[in-house]
């Protein structure tokens, strides 16, 4: 914090209001504006362009560069040279472990990955074609029916085992929420795996053949949870933020950033990518769709383009985008002619006058769509996943949320409607 101030004149108010500013360690001043409230003022700012929402010491993003830092290490180093498990361990406790707490956090995680039995009778309740968010939306928020010893927000102890549990269950949940919809049995987790080599276990496996997971393909997912752990104050981390402000318990307030990333513009956009290279088809249709994205009067986008944020490359594409070239190169996939589609749509974009300027570069979803296709994974799975990854980061936010000082989230509004009038009966109308 800095002794900074910001001078604002208002018509119609005499003096000049002046405002703190502070300064973080990286990134824009911020001018705190709640006094404003006393002038009977209030900023506009739809979509939180401009407003910091809250100060944190998680994650750090540089849009205009690329640079995306998690408790300070940047998410290539991570993603190349950490793992999940390790990561989930930065996140949440602001320091990379040592080897004994490392092993301490990967065991306490690995003995909570089984969910309460009758939790898997709740499945019983969705219809076979529901969508594994719309499961997994229910199913999460249900946890908080079976983990009473969880719930009390201000007990330390009960928000350490909340966030556990919900690192370990939802690999699980998300597996049990596929084999419902085809049909399959649960599979139990198998501890003897490693995190994201269980999750492929449970989501492929099956009771009458041993089990036989791809060390490739499970390096490949680790690394998908990696890049998606954390993202700072995006739409579902706040509404998960927004939702704990009020004092709801974590499964609830995870549940919440669930229905939140489920929108095509955030993390339902892995789903969309795959649906939009589909409905392209090949190669000689890539113009039509381009020139579609560019025409305003058509609602169309580019899916797995442009970010809020990033005003240059994704850095966690950039790595997705490695990870896509190994893995398909593993899979001997060569003449995918959806992958044909998604490259040439690539190259078209970073030329094209339309999105340079508008600085629209492929993001995380552009690549991850594309990897998780070639590991067969079903496309209604792809936000999912992405859920899996981002549990830590909700949960890691909450708990900063909780543990500091913060009081409940209650946006203010520009009213344009009616004002008062007076009620007419019925006859009158
Ligand atoms: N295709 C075509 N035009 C686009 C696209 C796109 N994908 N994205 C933005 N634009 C245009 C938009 O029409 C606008 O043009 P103009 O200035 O002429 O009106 C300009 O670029 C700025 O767009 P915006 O809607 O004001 O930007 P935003 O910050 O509100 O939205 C976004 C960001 C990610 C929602 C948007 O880029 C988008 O809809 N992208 C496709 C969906 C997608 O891939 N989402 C995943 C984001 S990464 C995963 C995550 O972190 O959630």
């Amino acid at each position: 914090m800095s002794d900074k101030k910001a001078t604002l004149t208002v018509d119609g108010i005499d003096e000049p209001i002046e405002l703190p500013v502070y300064s973080g360690t990286l990134g824009p001043d911020v001018i705190d504006v709640g006094a404003l409230t006393a002038k009977g003022l209030f900023t506009y700012d739809p979509g939180f362009v401009s407003t910091a929402a809250c100060e944190s010491q998680i994650t750090f993003i540089d849009g205009g560069k690329g640079i995306l830092l998690h408790r300070g290490y940047p998410i290539d180093q991570l993603a190349n040279q950490s793992d999940y498990l390790e990561t989930c361990y930065l996140l949440l406790y602001g320091e990379l472990p040592n080897k004994e707490e490392k092993e301490k956090f990967v065991s306490t995680i690995t003995k909570h990955t089984m969910v309460h039995e009758q939790l898997a009778r709740f499945f019983q309740g969705f219809r076979r074609d529901a969508h594994p968010m719309a499961i997994m939306c229910g199913v999460v928020g249900a946890l908080s029916a079976f983990y009473h010893d969880s719930l009390d927000i201000s007990d330390e102890s009960h928000r350490q085992i909340a966030a556990f549990r919900l690192i370990a269950k939802m690999p699980t949940l998300a597996a049990m929420s596929y084999k419902f919809s085809i049909g399959q049995p649960f599979m139990y987790p198998d501890n003897s795996m490693g995190y994201a080599e269980n999750f492929l276990h449970m989501m492929f496996g099956n009771p009458c053949e041993p089990s036989n997971v791809s060390p490739v393909l499970s390096k490949a997912m680790d690394r998908i949870f990696t890049l998606h752990a954390d993202h700072e104050q995006n739409a579902s981390t706040s509404t998960v933020r927004l939702a704990g402000s009020s004092g709801a318990n974590p499964f609830a307030c995870i549940a919440a950033g669930i229905a939140a990333l489920w929108g095509p513009s955030h993390g339902g956009a892995n789903e969309a990518v795959l649906e939009m290279l589909e409905e392209i088809g090949d190669v000689y249709h890539i113009d039509e769709f381009v020139a579609r994205a560019k025409d305003k009067n058509d609602p169309f986008r580019l899916m797995g383009f442009g970010h809020r944020v990033y005003k240059n490359f994704d850095p966690r594409a950039k790595v997705m985008k490695e990870s896509a070239d190994e893995v398909l190169a593993e899979l001997g996939i060569v003449d995918d002619p959806l992958l044909a589609v998604a490259k040439r749509l690539e190259e078209i974009a970073l030329e094209d006058e339309y999105f340079i300027e508008r600085k629209l570069y492929p993001n995380v979803d552009f690549y991850s769509g594309i990897i998780l296709k070639a590991m067969g994974i079903p496309t209604s799975m792809f936000t999912v996943i992405f859920a899996v990854g981002r549990t830590v980061g909700w949960i890691a936010h909450w708990h900063e949320m909780i543990s500091g000082s913060y009081r409940i989230g209650r946006p203010r509004q520009l009213y344009t409607g009616y004002t008062q009038r007076d009620f007419k009966p019925m006859d009158q109308r």
